[in-house]
């Protein structure tokens, strides 16, 4: 296997040292579906795996003789206090990775002083999860094709005054080719009429209206007063158009691979903003995801500018345990930031974020 992968035999929380782990112990433990539907991609999986590369050749430039005793990694987000600059990315049907699925993930995040993002289609109703949530959550939606279904769920769903912000997802105008998801038949009554094939995916998603564009996006704002976010922004034009039209942020997001295979990692896009629109940087909060699994990743990310980072997959393979994989998943991405930030010289994560912190020669 990969190196940083330890052979954890017996699958004990105490022994998962690293989100690797926590992958390899959920390839075990999955059915061949669920595996399949979480750990999938478009295609080639060109994406997916573009997006953990291209962090790993991203290098830091550490900086020495700081005086590191201390690491401070709090922020603020949409008015959330977050002990750290991570939040769970939203991802529909959470009890594939686990019985708990949403509820797990919103109750493992508010005692880790993190914030879950609420997908559209849950495994739970969003009432139920946003019962388990006791302070905050973001809310992300698939536009339906039935307009007043989306005005409902965003009515529904911000009645308790949880949600701080809404993240409209639009880099899934169609749902992509996920191979590995439609090789796999599920199993029962579901597979039998499965004859159109495409997997789990397309026909969880054939809801999402495909002519939603940017003017429809003050249909969105007439409708709700939260900060809205646009998540799966690919390309910098893109991002000054979101800024332009008054969005509160942007997610620089290729889905994780499961949308257009060989877009660009979200980080990639992030330094394409850096050098031909950087106001958009100050303009709005500006947060990334895709590939995101070493402390490091997210410091990267953050010394180029971005408020925030979205993590999927490993909160998935996590819920093996329950809300206590989620916690200890992010015990040790707070511990991987907080070592990484002192190495480099850095004890303020969010005041000494600079670009400087970071070397990208290997990739330009
Ligand atoms: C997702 N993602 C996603 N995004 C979204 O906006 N709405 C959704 O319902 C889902 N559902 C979903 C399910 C599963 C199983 C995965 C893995 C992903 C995309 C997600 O929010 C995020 O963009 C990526 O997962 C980030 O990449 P990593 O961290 O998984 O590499």
């Amino acid at each position: 296997g990969e190196p940083h992968t330890a052979a954890v035999e017996e699958s004990s929380l105490g022994d998962v040292i690293n989100l690797f782990d926590f992958e390899a112990i959920a390839q075990r433990n999955l059915s061949e579906k669920s595996w399949a539907v979480i750990s999938g991609a478009s295609n080639d999986s060109i994406t997916r795996e573009a997006n953990l590369s291209l962090l790993r050749s991203i290098m830091l430039r550490p900086k020495v003789l700081r005086n590191v005793r201390t690491a401070r990694t709090k922020t603020r987000l949409f008015g959330c206090d977050l002990d750290l600059p991570i939040y769970i990315a939203p991802m529909g049907g959470a009890k594939h990775g686990g019985p708990e699925g949403e509820l797990a993930m919103a109750r493992g995040a508010a005692s880790s002083g993190i914030i879950h993002c609420i997908s559209t289609p849950t495994s739970f109703l969003h009432e139920e999860i946003l019962e388990v949530t006791p302070k905050h959550a973001f809310f992300q939606l698939y536009v339906d094709k039935e307009r007043h279904k989306s005005q409902q769920a965003i009515q529904n769903a911000t009645k308790t005054k949880k949600i701080k912000a809404i993240f409209v997802t639009v880099d899934l105008p169609v749902v992509s080719k996920r191979e590995a998801d439609e090789r796999i038949k599920p199993e029962g009554p579901a597979g039998q009429k499965d004859r159109k094939g495409g997997g789990f995916a397309r026909q969880a998603s054939s809801f999402i209206d495909s002519t939603f564009s940017w003017e429809d996006l003050r249909w969105l704002r007439s409708i709700t007063d939260l900060p809205i976010v646009v998540k799966g922004i690919q390309c910098a034009s893109d991002a000054v158009i979101a800024m332009q039209m008054g969005c509160d942020g942007i997610v620089l997001s290729n889905h994780g691979g499961r949308a257009a295979d060989t877009a660009p990692p979200g980080i990639l896009t992030l330094l394409e903003l850096h050098k031909n629109c950087p106001e958009v940087l100050g303009k709005m909060e500006v947060l990334v995801d895709g590939g995101f699994r070493r402390g490091s990743d997210i410091v990267k990310a953050i010394c180029l500018g971005a408020s925030a980072v979205g993590i999927g997959r490993p909160f998935m393979y996590a819920l093996h345990y329950g809300a206590e994989g989620i916690e200890h998943a992010v015990e040790i991405i707070k511990d991987e930031i907080e070592t990484a930030m002192r190495l480099c010289g850095m004890t303020d994560l969010m005041r000494d974020a600079h670009p400087d912190y970071v070397n990208t020669a290997a990739i330009d």
